[in-house]
């Protein structure tokens, strides 16, 4: 089975085709991240018009890329949930064009399965699993029983992991996206300043990461004013170690608690050198599945993959009235 599949939920515009639900033949993803750059965040209305002057080339590239013909295909993936509106719908309108010019059936995808099924790709999934969403929107624990099968074990309350680590390089001066260097400095730094481990011993398995990025900029707001140094290596190890222990202290929780196989790591703060590190110190026990980092980030081939798992279990493709939503949970299916 081919699937040529489209994502465009944020500022990423990418398409692959996957064989099998296994196999990457093609992969493309064309980044805007120089774009957004210079407004220190992700600008919807930008986004969309790139997804539009650059969506046809990426589409075009993964099919020549894969060196298959276009009748080859036999339905098209595209993320439907959640996400910037008007990125997404260019990407479901260019699935819909090019199903609909080919004569094969659409499907959508919530980006969030996606992430998860990035593990597929280069590991075996291992039934029951308990997966760490992590990304600049979403920060949350799902349970997997079986293929194409999610249960919510808990999420963030407020603030996602990505956006807590986007404003804190924000208020460093530190660019953007802020995760990978905060994540670079943070090697390079000590664990000197004290901040909070939110949530730590509470709620069992939700997350809040609103209070550790106020004490941040507070700490750094209150060094300002004093005419203090500011040890940014420093403050990113700290605020980094925080985060970390938080994640991985639930998640090995909720391995215990529901008696899992396996662990996966998912979405783009999987990147994390300190997270990935930590949790496979702490997950002895555990098979740990963690993506490599150019599945980890939006990615076309992730939404490929769980199209395929999806397909198999419900057996059906979605009509030409499929629609955008910039917020769905995860279905059960
Ligand atoms: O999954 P993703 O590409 O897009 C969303 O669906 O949100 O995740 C992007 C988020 C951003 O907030 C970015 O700062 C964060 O992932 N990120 C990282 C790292 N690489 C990307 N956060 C921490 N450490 C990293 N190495
Ligand atoms: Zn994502």
């Amino acid at each position: 089975m081919i699937i040529l599949a489209i994502e465009t939920s944020c500022d990423e515009t990418s398409a692959a085709v996957v064989k099998d639900g296994k196999e990457i033949l093609s992969n493309v993803v064309v980044s805007q991240m120089d774009i957004h750059k210079e407004f220190g965040g992700v600008v919807p209305e930008v986004a969309s018009r790139h997804h539009v002057t650059s969506i046809t080339k990426v589409i075009d590239s993964a099919i020549e890329q894969a060196s298959i013909n276009t009748k080859d295909i036999d339905f098209v993936a595209v993320t439907k949930s959640p996400g910037l509106i008007g990125a997404l719908l260019v990407g479901i309108n260019a699935a819909k064009a090019f199903a609909l010019a080919n004569k094969i059936p659409i499907l959508g995808v919530h980006h969030i399965k996606g992430h998860i099924y990035a593990n597929q790709i280069e590991n075996e999934m291992k039934f029951p699993l308990v997966s760490l969403v992590v990304s600049g929107g979403h920060t949350e624990l799902i349970y997997m029983e079986k293929h194409n099968s999610f249960k919510q074990i808990g999420s963030t309350l407020d603030d996602a992991v990505g956006e807590a680590y986007d404003k804190v390089a924000r208020v460093l001066g530190l660019g953007y996206p802020g995760g990978p260097i905060v994540d670079k400095l943070a090697h390079q730094g000590d664990i000197t300043y004290d901040l909070p481990k939110p949530y730590l011993n509470k709620d069992e398995f939700e997350f809040s990461f609103s209070g550790l990025k106020s004490a941040v900029i507070n700490l750094i707001h209150n060094a300002r004013q004093r005419n203090e140094e500011i040890r940014v290596n420093d403050v990113c190890a700290s605020f980094q170690d925080s985060v970390t222990d938080v994640l991985v202290y639930k998640t090995i929780k909720a391995a215990n608690k529901f008696n899992v196989k396996q662990i996966i790591v998912a979405g783009g703060v999987a990147a994390n050198k300190g997270l990935r590190s930590k949790m496979k110190e702490n997950s002895s026990g555990f098979d740990l599945a963690i993506p490599s980092i150019k599945y980890c980030t939006d990615n076309a081939a992730m939404i490929g993959i769980a199209a395929y798992y999806q397909y198999q279990d419900l057996n059906n493709y979605d009509k030409m009235d499929l629609n955008g939503k910039p917020y769905t949970e995860l279905d059960k299916y």
